[in-house]
Order: C-alpha cells, then sequence, then structure tokens
C-alpha cells in the first residue's frame, strides 16, 4: 500500500460556503471523502490534513519524512503566493508533490499567478474544482504504477 498526504491550505477549511462562484459548493469533508473513496479502490494510504496556520503545515510536511508518506498532494491556498517556508520543507523532505487548485490562478488576479512551489512539483493540476485533487490523484497513482513497472 502507497502513502499519501493530502494538504490543505488556509481557508480551504471554508469550502461550501467561500466564494462558491469560485471554488464550487462541495465541502471539504465532501472532497476528502470522495478522495478517500478513490484511493481505496486503488489500495492508496490517504491521510488528509488541512490548517489555516504555515507552521503547522511545515510540522506536517517535515512529519511526513518519517511516517511513511511516498507523496504528497497539496493546495497550498494563497501560502501558493507567499511562502518560502513551505517551499522550503518540501524541498527539504524530498518527496515528490503534486501541486493542486481548484480554481486557475493564472486567469485570475495577477498576484495569483506567481507560485512558490510550482518549479519543484511532479505537476501542477488547476481550474477543475475538486476534479483538480481527484486529477492529481489519479496522476500520482499513474507514477507509483509505472515506477514499479520499471
Ligand atoms: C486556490 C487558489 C489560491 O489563489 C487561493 O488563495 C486559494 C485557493 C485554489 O484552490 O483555487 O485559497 O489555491
Amino acid at each position: 500500500m502507497v502513502a499519501v498526504l493530502v494538504l490543505h491550505g488556509p481557508n480551504l477549511n471554508l469550502l461550501g460556503s467561500r466564494e462558491p462562484d469560485i471554488y464550487g459548493p462541495a465541502t471539504l469533508d465532501q472532497i476528502n471523502a470522495q478522495m478517500a473513496r478513490f484511493a481505496a479502490s486503488y489500495n492508496v494510504d490517504l491521510a488528509c490534513f488541512q490548517s489555516n496556520a504555515e507552521h503547522e503545515l511545515v510540522d506536517r510536511i517535515q512529519q511526513a519524512a518519517d511516517d511513511g508518506t511516498e507523496w504528497i498532494l497539496i493546495n497550498p491556498a494563497a501560502f501558493t503566493h507567499t511562502s518560502v517556508a513551505i517551499r522550503d520543507a518540501l524541498a527539504a523532505v524530498s518527496l515528490p508533490f503534486v501541486e493542486v487548485h481548484l480554481s486557475n490562478p493564472d486567469s485570475r488576479e495577477p498576484f495569483r499567478h506567481h507560485s512558490y512551489l510550482s518549479d519543484l512539483a511532479i505537476g501542477k493540476i488547476c481550474g477543475f474544482g475538486p476534479d483538480s485533487y481527484l486529477l492529481g490523484l489519479q496522476a500520482i497513482i499513474n507514477k507509483i504504477d509505472a515506477s514499479r513497472n520499471s
């Protein structure tokens, strides 16, 4: 079984009521439940963690280096555009990760166009609402399968 850690950044706990015209009607619990069902069908051990605090996300990333996590799926939310600390944590643990966004930051305000993480990510999926997470998870599963078969 492969362990995948899903990280959600600030304000994503408000999904469902937060700017639904941009982020859609699904709550974070619904998104996590959908991913859990998907993961179970592929024998993936999924852990989900959300925080509004940068240091808690940094701590969780550091913990991932020692708890058997093999891949990270992260929606850093606003920290995408601000956090050298989260970038450095991901670089430090050296775990492969996929960056996801519900919206397409590149089609929004200019300050959302820069990500501190993208150049370290294996890949990035954005603009598909909750499907961004599922597509990101599918991409990770495909990578895992490819590495097993190589
Ligand atoms: C987001 C996009 C970010 O720009 C924003 O700050 C978020 C959510 C997304 O999923 O579309 O909080 O990461």
